[in-house]
C-alpha cells in the first residue's frame, strides 16, 4: 500500500464520508452467506482508515448502520453489531496509538447496551486524540439527526437559554451530530447504487459524489485513491461562476 499522496495536498478533501454498500452482493457472488460479505467489509476497512491518517484527511465519516437497517432479518442485525463489537475490541489499541479520534453519529440509546457502552468506552479513551476523526454512523438516519437538532433547539428556545432569532445556520449545525466537523466535501458510494439512502443530508449540501461499482469488500487503495483523483478534477463552484 503506497502512502505517496494520490493527489496534491491542497486539493485533498477535508472531510470524506464513505457509504459501504454492497456487502451482501459480494457475498452472494463468491457463494458465501451475507455475514461473510459483512467480515470482508470489516478489513477492506482497515487500510482505508490508515491511508486517511496518512494522506492528511482530517475528517472519515462512516456509515455502519442506518435506522432502516433494522428491518433486516434479525441474524443479520445481530451479526452487524457483533461485528461492531469486535471492530472496537480488535482495533482500538492501535487506532488511540495512531491518533485517531472517535466519535459515533445516530442514535446510541437505541443500540443494545453492549455497542452502547464499546462505543462510549472507544470515544471516551480517544477524545483528546489529534489526528484524524473518524466518525461512525451507527443507529444513525440524516432525518431523524434533523428533528432532534431541531427539538434541541426547541427546548432551548423554551427554557429561555435563546431565542428564534438566535436559530442560524451556526446554532442549527451545533446541534447536529457532526458538530464542530466540517462539512462534507467528499461522498463516495459503492456497489453502484446512486442514492443517499437518509445518510447526512445536511452535511452533503455541497458534497461532490463519487460511485464506484466495485462492492466494499473490493474497495482497495487503489479504488480510494481513483476517487480522490475523480474529486481532485471537479470544479467546486459552490454558486459562482
Ligand atoms: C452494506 O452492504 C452494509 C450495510 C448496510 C450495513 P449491504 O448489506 O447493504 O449489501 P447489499 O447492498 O445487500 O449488497
Ligand atoms: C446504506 O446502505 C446503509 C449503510 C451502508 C450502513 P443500504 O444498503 O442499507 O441502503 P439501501 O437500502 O440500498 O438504500
Ligand atoms: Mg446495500
Amino acid at each position: 500500500m503506497s502512502m505517496e499522496l494520490p493527489i496534491p495536498a491542497a486539493l485533498m478533501p477535508r472531510h470524506v464520508a464513505i457509504i459501504m454498500d454492497g456487502n451482501g452482493r459480494w457475498a452472494k457472488a463468491h457463494g458465501m452467506p451475507r455475514a461473510w460479505g459483512h467480515r470482508q467489509g470489516v478489513v477492506a476497512l482497515e487500510p482505508i482508515i490508515s491511508l486517511c491518517g496518512a494522506w492528511g484527511i482530517e475528517a472519515l465519516t462512516l456509515f455502519a448502520f442506518s435506522t432502516e437497517n433494522w428491518a433486516r432479518p434479525k441474524d443479520e442485525v445481530a451479526q452487524l453489531m457483533g461485528l461492531i463489537v469486535e471492530f472496537f475490541n480488535k482495533k482500538i489499541d492501535e487506532l488511540d496509538q495512531k491518533g485517531v479520534c472517535i466519535r459515533m453519529l445516530g442514535d446510541l440509546a437505541g443500540v443494545p447496551q453492549v455497542q452502547r457502552e464499546t462505543a462510549r468506552q472507544a470515544m471516551e479513551r480517544t477524545k483528546n486524540n489529534a489526528g484524524l476523526k473518524l466518525n461512525i454512523a451507527l443507529n444513525y438516519g440524516g432525518r431523524q439527526e434533523i428533528v432532534r437538532a431541531a427539538q434541541r433547539l426547541a427546548a432551548k428556545c423554551a427554557s429561555g437559554e435563546m431565542t428564534p432569532e438566535d436559530i442560524g445556520e451556526t446554532a442549527f449545525e451545533g446541534e447536529l451530530y457532526t458538530s464542530g466537523l466540517p462539512m462534507v466535501d467528499l461522498l463516495i458510494r459503492t456497489s453502484g447504487e446512486e442514492r443517499l439512502s437518509n445518510f447526512l443530508l445536511y452535511q452533503c449540501a455541497y458534497a461532490e459524489f463519487v460511485f464506484v461499482k466495485e462492492n466494499w469488500p473490493d474497495f482497495s487503495p487503489a479504488v480510494f485513491a481513483a476517487a480522490l483523483d475523480a474529486y481532485a478534477r471537479r470544479d467546486r463552484r459552490f454558486g459562482k461562476v
